[in-house]
């Protein structure tokens, strides 16, 4: 791609916040110095998370006013369940309001104490839904995932060799296999269709039921269409149809790939499976012809489902991402090489090795971009997955990463560019961040809550 540019024309804007530093400072004290704490109307480019942040079409706004709000055999179901079939094959297709209810269903039918779930990497809320079910959660990627400046371009792959020993070993114990497309915790890194079908092969051998996490399904195809050999010439449509037809089942958050801001399902080959899923539907989520979910929501989704797979839209996507890991790498910023689908990814272990872990440097890092210019990043690293010892000592997480999540069609080029233009300031005073001591420890999920206190105070005249 040439100049990169919005394969679409705004009609509708919203105001972005803008705030002084002295403000931000201000907020980030009352915060505990904590992003998740800070109010969105305090953020001037929020990339928390590209999660439910979706801008929406004329189109979807049009069907959602459209939507047959009836209880039972709404019209509007009808539409999304043509949609979601017609795009995987999967017969049964079951709404629920998020990816992770269609989690919970899935493991509630499938899961009994002691028993395990494979997959490349679970993410938290996969892992979370397995274990609070009693399983156990087993993250199988390839030795090439764990390296951040490995340029391998599927660093999504699970380890088949790994997957063959694993299904062997625990024969009888392997309640479902899963692969999450793109792989979110991994860095956004794809999986080939090579390692698709090859696991979609002995998951099939072993006898076991394999299921895709496909959040981020049109972002993979479309990287497989760029970087697999002979896939270049399908289109991504094609590349994802074949992507289901190799599974069994798939869980969907359709606040990534569905372009909606609420919204997923569990779609299913087994119609025993299915039937147990849908009971347990009606008792939490809602009746099958609506699930989680208004109508409205399910006409969002089937629009969206159809105008993610549009390539000039995934051309740009990836180019702005790529645009934005590449400027970042010339300012002196190293990231997970290389970009993958949804976020970029700073290696602030690398970047700023003056801090160490147990001083979060990804923490200083994000801190930095928001009092800097307002961007509002998360931290993925020793805040969320490091621990303190009885000994005193610190168990450091094996990367610091910061995330910075582009939210789709919602933020323009220029926007970009102006975020690289912050980072870049941040770049030359790097010297002038220091760390942060956690003076506030909740007992789970500490990224959420944690607070903390500057090193030296080094916020203040940064
Ligand atoms: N699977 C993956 C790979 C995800 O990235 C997420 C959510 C889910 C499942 C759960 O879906 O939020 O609709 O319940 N990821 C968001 C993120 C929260 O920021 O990466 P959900």
């Amino acid at each position: 791609m040439g100049v990169i540019f919005e394969p679409f024309k705004i009609k509708s804007v919203e105001p972005i916040p803008f705030t002084t530093r002295a403000e931000r400072l201000q907020f980030l004290d009352d915060a505990g110095f904590n992003l998740f704490q800070v109010s969105a109307t305090e953020v001037t480019f929020d990339l928390l998370t590209d999660s439910g942040t979706a801008a929406m079409s004329d189109a979807q706004w049009a069907a959602m006013m459209t939507s047959d709000e009836s209880y039972a055999g709404s019209r509007s179901f009808a539409t999304f369940q043509r949609t979601v079939r017609a795009l995987t094959g999967i017969e049964h297709v079951i709404p629920t309001h998020q990816g992770r209810a269609a989690e919970r269903i899935l493991f509630a039918c499938t899961v009994k104490p002691g028993m395990r779930v494979p997959s490349n990497n679970h993410f938290d809320t996969t892992r979370a839904n397995i274990e609070y079910v009693g399983g156990i959660a087993d993250d199988l990627v390839c030795e090439e995932g764990h390296d951040t400046r490995s340029d391998y371009p599927f660093k999504g792959n699970i380890d088949l060799a790994k997957l063959e020993r694993y299904l062997t070993e625990h024969a009888g114990k392997v309640a479902l296999g899963m692969i999450t497309i793109t792989n979110n915790t991994g860095g956004g890194q794809p999986v080939s269709l090579a390692n698709l079908r090859a696991v979609s092969e002995i998951y099939r051998r072993h006898g076991v039921r394999f299921v895709i996490d496909a959040c981020r399904f049109a972002e993979n195809a479309w990287m497989i269409r760029q970087r697999e050999p002979g896939q270049g010439a399908r289109s991504a449509e094609d590349i994802a149809k074949e992507c289901f037809s190799l599974s069994d089942g798939c869980t969907m958050s359709g606040k990534k790939d569905a372009l909606v801001n609420l919204g997923g399902f569990l779609a299913l080959r087994d119609p025993v499976l299915a039937r147990d899923a849908k009971n347990l539907l009606i008792l939490t989520e809602g009746f099958p012809t609506y699930g989680g979910c208004a109508a409205r929501d399910l006409e969002a989704m089937a629009v969206g489902l159809r105008e993610v797979l549009d390539e000039r839209y995934l051309e740009y996507r990836h180019a702005t991402i790529e645009y934005l890991a590449a400027g970042l790498e010339k300012l002196g910023i190293p990231t997970v090489r290389p970009a993958g689908g949804h976020a970029v990814f700073i290696d602030a272990k690398e970047f700023l090795p003056h801090i160490p872990a147990a001083r979060f440097p990804g923490q200083a890092m994000a801190v930095a971009l928001y009092l800097q210019g307002g961007i509002r990043t998360c931290e993925i690293g020793s805040v969320m997955f490091g621990k303190p010892q009885p000994d005193g000592s610190f168990h450091a997480a094996a990367l610091e990463l910061v995330r910075l999540a582009m939210p789709r069609r919602r933020y323009t080029q220029s926007h970009v560019d102006r975020i690289l233009e912050i980072a870049g300031e941040v770049a030359e005073r790097k010297d002038r961040l220091h760390g942060f001591e956690m003076t506030e420890r909740p007992p789970h999920l500490p990224h959420f809550t944690a607070k903390f206190r500057a090193e030296g105070d080094w916020v203040r005249s940064f």
